[in-house]
């Protein structure tokens, strides 16, 4: 990984402010990514239990659940974390009349990397809304609010590590703007009724400087620098005043963030040996893969200044050939 030739706050600039894949912003390496990727996998199957009422009106005059009135179900009883999801197969499994149930299987798509992750920080695994815009907004939320818990224990690691202080103030900065996004998106997602899990900390862990710098890497460099752009781009293209002022604040500190994950990581790269500095860089390009495999077929409110799923694409891409 390689500092890029130019701050954040401007190479995010030039990105968001062209998502042509050949506009040449960034050079020859700054195409779209073109292959497909292999790993992804998003299927899911689940039994979800249907109101008797519901279920019974959706029957046909022979009383039978057609394909289509069971896919329709499914799909209006889906409700989780993920940000876009299509039903692609429905059986009825129902036992007891006063219960029906069905076998539900949907392709999903995760929303990655909203916020800085942590080792002793739970993760997000639902959240709950009746709309796209609020299941996102709740998520957010928890990614925020997380963040801020993720960045104080990641001081103090700093510091039994003997880090430069200007780091460990930038990471206690950090939390503190984190409280800020928390409390604005909750604002917004309760306004929206999304709801989220309640927070979860653990202990302060006791890691090698590899294992920090590979956290760093992953959650930070690649994640949060990812929302830090993303935030750019709803500063620009979120529809409203208010959302494009509040997204603009949240860019704002994240390009800080990210700027901070990237001298984190030069200070520790500095002090690893070659084999370990090569396990950091192998789990960095691990995630961009991930990334960029989650972001095939995003579909994320664009009520909320979204990129759209090309665009997505078209951001990481440039992104990694920038940062990577
Ligand atoms: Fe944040
Ligand atoms: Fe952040």
């Amino acid at each position: 990984m390689t500092r890029p030739p130019l701050p954040l706050t401007v190479l995010f600039a030039m990105i968001v402010s062209t998502t042509a894949c050949d506009s040449g912003i960034l050079g020859e390496e700054s195409s779209c990514p073109e292959d497909e990727p292999s790993t992804e996998t998003s299927s899911q199957t689940r039994d979800i239990y249907v109101v008797q009422a519901e279920y019974e009106d959706a029957l046909d005059e022979e009383g039978v659940l057609s394909a289509d009135a069971c896919m329709a179900l499914c799909k209006a009883y889906w409700q989780d974390d993920v940000d876009s999801f299509s039903i692609t197969d429905c059986t009825d499994v129902t036992v007891d009349a006063a219960e029906p149930m069905l076998s539900c299987e949907a392709d999903v798509t995760r929303w990655l990397c909203e916020g800085r992750a942590h080792e002793a920080v739970g993760r997000q695994e639902r959240v709950w809304g009746p709309t796209a815009e609020a299941r996102w907004l709740a998520r957010a939320t928890h990614a925020e609010a997380s963040s801020v818990g993720a960045f104080l224990t990641l001081a103090r690691e700093l510091e039994a590590h003997d880090a430069p202080q200007d780091l460990i103030d930038r990471a206690r900065a950090a939390a503190m703007d984190e409280i800020a996004h928390g409390q604005t998106l909750g604002a917004l997602a309760r306004e929206a009724g999304g709801r989220c899990q309640p927070l979860v900390f653990g202990d302060t862990p006791e890691r090698s400087l590899e294992a920090l710098a590979i956290e760093n890497a992953v959650e930070a460099c690649v994640g949060e620098t990812w929302s830090a752009l993303v935030a750019s781009w709803q500063a620009i293209h979120a529809p409203s005043e208010e959302l494009r002022s509040t997204f603009s604040k949240i860019a704002s500190d994240e390009t800080r963030h990210a700027e901070l994950a990237r001298d984190l990581h030069a200070w520790a790269m500095d002090r690893l040996d070659a084999d370990a500095q090569g396990r950091v860089h192998a789990a960095a390009e691990a995630a961009w893969d991930r990334l960029v495999a989650h972001l095939h077929g995003f579909d994320g409110p664009t009520s909320l200044g979204l990129p759209e799923p090309d665009q997505a694409l078209a951001l990481v891409g440039a992104l990694r050939a920038a940062v990577a």
